[in-house]
């Protein structure tokens, strides 16, 4: 889901830094032949999420939903050689067809890939990180908004994927999901001592940073 009309979309991916090769093959693969591409950051995304990591200096990232692992190549080719990500994710398949690709691009040592629910991953995650991505089931957001508050670095930042939910996010009471999400951005908007932004950028992405 994207709020842009798509011809401006389309001019703004046109005028912004592309996909690398490899980048391009997981999406075009991920869309031809794995069930729910829409889930994909998609390019406009992409070129937002390198920008941050460049401008933060990030080395560390945590993510919540890897699906095919695009999202985690994009970041991995904008962290420095010695930048790490942990991505969490409970399906198998598609970690597997992610690793695939991560051993394909010159990035894939920066990747750490844990198979399980959100919830039981962190409890071994004890750092703190630069960048957390949360992206992962809907339901799970303000438990993992919480945890990414406690393990964020002094300078670090959260950002927080399909924080729009298709416009849902408007209406209360529509479904469990869209409460979730719900609740996710009201916790954010009232967090003390962050500074907080949720832009219209495709299905929404809510940035959240120390003061
Ligand atoms: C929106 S997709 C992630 C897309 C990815 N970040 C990208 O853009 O390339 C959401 C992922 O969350 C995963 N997921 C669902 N429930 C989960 C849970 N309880 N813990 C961790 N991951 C979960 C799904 O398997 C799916 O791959």
């Amino acid at each position: 889901m994207s709020f842009t009309p798509k011809e401006i979309e389309d001019y703004c991916v046109a005028h912004s830094s592309g996909l690398s090769e490899v980048a391009t093959e997981l999406m075009l693969h991920t869309r031809a032949s794995i069930h729910g591409s829409r889930m994909l950051i998609g390019e406009l995304e992409s070129s937002v999420l390198k920008f941050l990591i460049k401008l933060g200096q990030v080395k560390t990232v945590v993510e919540f939903g890897t699906y095919t692992g695009f999202s985690s190549l994009i970041m991995a080719e904008a962290l420095p050689d010695d930048g790490q990500i942990i991505t969490i994710d409970i399906n198998p398949e598609t970690s597997k067809v992610a690793k695939s690709f991560w051993d394909k691009s010159s990035v894939g040592h920066k990747i750490q890939q844990i198979l399980k629910p959100g919830p039981e991953a962190i409890k071994d995650l004890h750092g703190t990180y630069d960048l957390i991505f949360i992206d992962a089931d809907k339901n799970g957001y303000p438990l993992y908004l919480d945890w990414a508050i406690e393990h964020l670095s002094a300078r670090g930042l959260i950002i927080s994927d399909n924080t729009l939910w298709y416009g849902k996010v408007l209406t209360a009471g529509l479904d469990k999901q869209t409460d979730s999400i719900r609740l996710h951005n009201e916790k954010a908007k009232n967090l003390e001592g962050f500074t907080k932004t949720l832009l219209p950028i495709r299905d929404g992405m809510f940035l959240i940073t120390r003061n």
